[in-house]
């Protein structure tokens, strides 16, 4: 995975894998994952090599479909962890998206189940042998995400088993909430106890990292749990924005571009783009342009919203009902205020390809982005990297972690006030020129220094010292 610079033997742990595997007509296909997970740890495949270990999102059952399946990720690199599909269900949708991702994004009526929580369990074992068999004294080992926030211990008792020395970090890409919300979590303190075997810790903003802490109430950035030293870090991750750029150029993006920019020639373009998932917004988002229509009358012809939501997460019943909820409210709006010229919302409920959704945030005037908790929000800082010739405009949620950096470029509101939403809508479409400029300028400048290139590094540079050093003052 990238040219290899010889300085790290690294594994990358995380749920989902670089490619989801489907069967179709019996035999298997491999698409690229979307989510920013994903984003950001391909946007690191240039500069550093990596093995990639996880589960390959389907159940597997012959050896010799295995073995397929396994030779198909092998060649990105990544190896499967195989799972029973009804354990994976208990784990990925049961207990990691219906209880532990609502808790973490401040959801609440979240209801504990011990079933779920023993599957999360046993998958976070399982991950654990997996790797305790992949690794060697030496290798960094860095997991990522809510799903295995078990695997550090569960792994440091397998490697020590096995006599292997290394240092193992762990990455969070979604929030990490105010103790008082955590308390909601009947299991919270066997996963604070998972995650402080770690050597070292990466949250995306200060909020989250200090929350973390405030939680296992000690000293600003080392915890000392059973006798070892855990380091706690912000770690701001990242686009690959040279990819946009890339991309950009392509002759056939700049036809798409040209088409779009034509058909759109006498409205502005707002753009979102979002996983369908309650923490995204999109009720609110739809409720707050429906208020914006009601509010500028004299604007109904002039702005269309494109939203791509992206399915996700659709064996779980709230996604569902949430896909429903919005299709409804889509139609709604385009009832109220279709006229025979048009609709001012194209709701679009599908996976685009990377060069559509190059293209689309490169038209857009205003990217709206809604998010009622996120981690960070990378579409935030793709919109930005395909803005060079417009610049225009991001309205970002003020809970969105990209908000605690773009404040300063871009337009910020409180999600559920559908009054300043549509004021913050507004604004952005009135920006004077100048005003404009200076917050793009802003905002290109953090998105090219804060690459995934630049996280990663970083996060690796840092657990690598650890490894060698696991005593030193963090
Ligand atoms: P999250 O991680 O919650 O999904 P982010 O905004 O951080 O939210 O990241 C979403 C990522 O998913 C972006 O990098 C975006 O480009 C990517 N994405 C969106 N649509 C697709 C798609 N159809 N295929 C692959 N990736 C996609
Ligand atoms: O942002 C949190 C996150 O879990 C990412 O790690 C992942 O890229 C994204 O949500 C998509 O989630 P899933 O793996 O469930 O499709």
């Amino acid at each position: 995975m990238g040219s290899n610079e010889g300085k790290h033997n690294l594994i990358i742990v995380s749920n989902r894998l670089p490619l989801s595997i489907k069967r179709v007509d019996g035999t298997y296909e491999s698409s690229i994952s979307s989510g920013g997970l994903v984003t950001a740890l391909s946007g690191l495949t240039k500069s550093t090599q990596f093995r990639w270990l996880g589960w390959p999102g389907i159940e597997v059952k012959s050896n010799k479909d295995r073995e397929e399946v396994s030779r198909t990720l092998n060649e990105h690199d990544a190896t499967p962890i195989f799972l029973d599909s009804g354990l994976a269900h208990e784990h990925y949708n049961m207990f990691a998206n219906r209880i532990l991702w609502p808790i973490l994004h401040y959801q609440s009526g979240v209801v504990f189940d011990d079933g779920p929580w023993q599957a999360y369990r046993r998958v976070n074992e399982l991950f654990a042998a997996a790797i305790a068999e992949a690794a060697e004294t030496g290798t960094l080992i860095w997991v990522h995400d809510y799903h295995l926030m078990l695997l550090p211990e569960l792994l440091r008792n397998r490697l020590y088993e096995k006599n292997k020395h290394c240092a193992i970090g762990f990455s969070l890409h979604t929030p990490f909430p105010a103790g008082d919300f955590w308390r909601n979590l009947p299991v919270r303190k066997h996963l604070l106890e998972g995650l402080l075997s770690s050597d070292l810790i990466g949250f995306h903003t200060d909020e989250y990292k200090q929350n973390f802490q405030d939680t296992c109430a000690k000293i600003p950035n080392q915890i000392r749990y059973k006798n070892r030293l855990v380091c706690v870090g912000k770690f701001i991750v990242g686009i690959d924005p040279q990819k946009f750029a890339h991309t950009l150029q392509n002759p056939d993006v700049q036809d798409r571009i040209r088409s779009l920019e034509e058909r759109y020639k006498d409205v502005k373009v707002i753009v979102g783009v979002d996983r369908l998932d309650h923490i995204k917004g999109l009720t609110q988002k739809l409720k707050g342009f429906d208020s914006f229509l009601e509010d500028y009358p004299e604007l109904r012809d002039k702005i269309i919203l494109i939203q791509v939501a992206v399915p996700s997460r659709e064996d779980v019943k709230e996604y569902q009902e949430l896909e429903t909820e919005l299709s409804t409210l889509a139609g709604k709006i385009n009832g109220k205020y279709a006229t025979p010229d048009g609709t001012p919302l194209l709701y679009m409920h599908r996976s685009v390809p990377f060069t559509e959704l190059t293209a689309l945030y490169s038209v857009a005037d205003v990217c709206l982005l809604t998010s009622t908790r996120d981690g960070m929000n990378l579409v935030s800082f793709e919109f930005v990297a395909c803005q060079e010739k417009r610049q225009g405009v991001l309205v970002l949620s003020e809970f969105a972690g990209a908000a605690s950096f773009m404040r300063e470029g871009s337009i910020s509101f409180h999600p559920a006030n559908t009054t300043e939403m549509s004021e913050a809508l507004y604004a952005a479409l009135k920006l004077d020129p100048d005003e404009r400029r200076r917050k793009y300028e802003y905002l290109r400048d953090f998105v090219n220094t804060h690459t995934s290139a630049k996280w990663g590094q970083t996060f690796i540079e840092k657990l690598s010292q650890r490894c060698r050093q696991p005593g030193k003052a963090c």
